[in-house]
């Protein structure tokens, strides 16, 4: 099993630096890390801020409401404050909202994050995958690190109210059953060259 996952590690580092060598690949690189890190700090603050703030406003009844309502018309809004040819969203393998289930790639990409992290290794910050010529995406691991994330991605089971009001909004809900510490998914950031 530990062979197993070294192999498929190693496929996927391969893949990700397979890449041509030169000069323009430099500076797609460093324009997607650049952007990747803006775009995803722009995202996270602006949920984050806002979940608090319903939080603090209403209880987590009324912070789950606004996740529900608002988590995608404000990843909306933040992608129309970006440059042209950037775009950024969230993904989990368990996930709770089906428009965040990853494709393709991203889905070795997270399990890599998951590999890595029960192997006890500490997470890279950012990886960047190369996709064509013009086209590199940034991911930013998204862990479990401050306790209300508990609240509705922990055992929900401790709050009858809340985790019926999910169970009607997400009748196939993946997203609980997480503890401090573990990678709840990550933030894609493609970016077009
Ligand atoms: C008040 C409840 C609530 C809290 C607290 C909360 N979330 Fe969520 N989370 C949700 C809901 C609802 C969604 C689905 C949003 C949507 O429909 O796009 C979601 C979606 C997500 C997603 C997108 C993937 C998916 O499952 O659809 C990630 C990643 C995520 N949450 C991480 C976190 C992290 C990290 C924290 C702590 C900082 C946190 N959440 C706190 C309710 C919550």
């Amino acid at each position: 099993m530990k062979l197993l996952h070294s192999m498929a590690l190693l496929t996927l580092t391969t893949t990700l630096l397979m890449a041509t060598p030169g000069d323009e690949q430099e500076k797609h690189i460093q324009r997607t890390v650049d952007l990747g890190k803006s775009s995803a700090t722009l995202l996270l603050q602006t949920l984050g801020k806002n979940m608090k703030a319903n939080m603090k406003s209403g209880g987590v009844m009324n912070a789950l409401n606004f996740c529900s309502q608002e988590a995608f018309t404000l990843t909306d809004k933040v992608n129309t404050q970006l440059e042209k040819g950037v775009e950024v969203k969230r993904i989990s393998l368990k996930y709770r909202n089906p428009a965040n289930a990853p494709q393709g790639n991203e889905i070795k990409i997270l399990n890599s994050f998951e590999n890595l992290k029960n192997e006890n290794v500490i997470l890279p910050k950012f990886l960047v995958e190369y996709v064509d010529a013009s086209t590199y995406k940034y991911y930013q691991p998204i862990v479990i690190d401050n306790a209300v994330c508990l609240k509705c991605h922990g055992n929900v089971s401790e709050n009858p109210e809340l985790q019926k009001a999910i169970a009607e909004k997400y009748p196939m809900d993946k997203a609980t059953g997480y503890k401090m510490n573990d990678v709840r998914g990550a933030v894609v950031v493609t970016v077009k060259h």
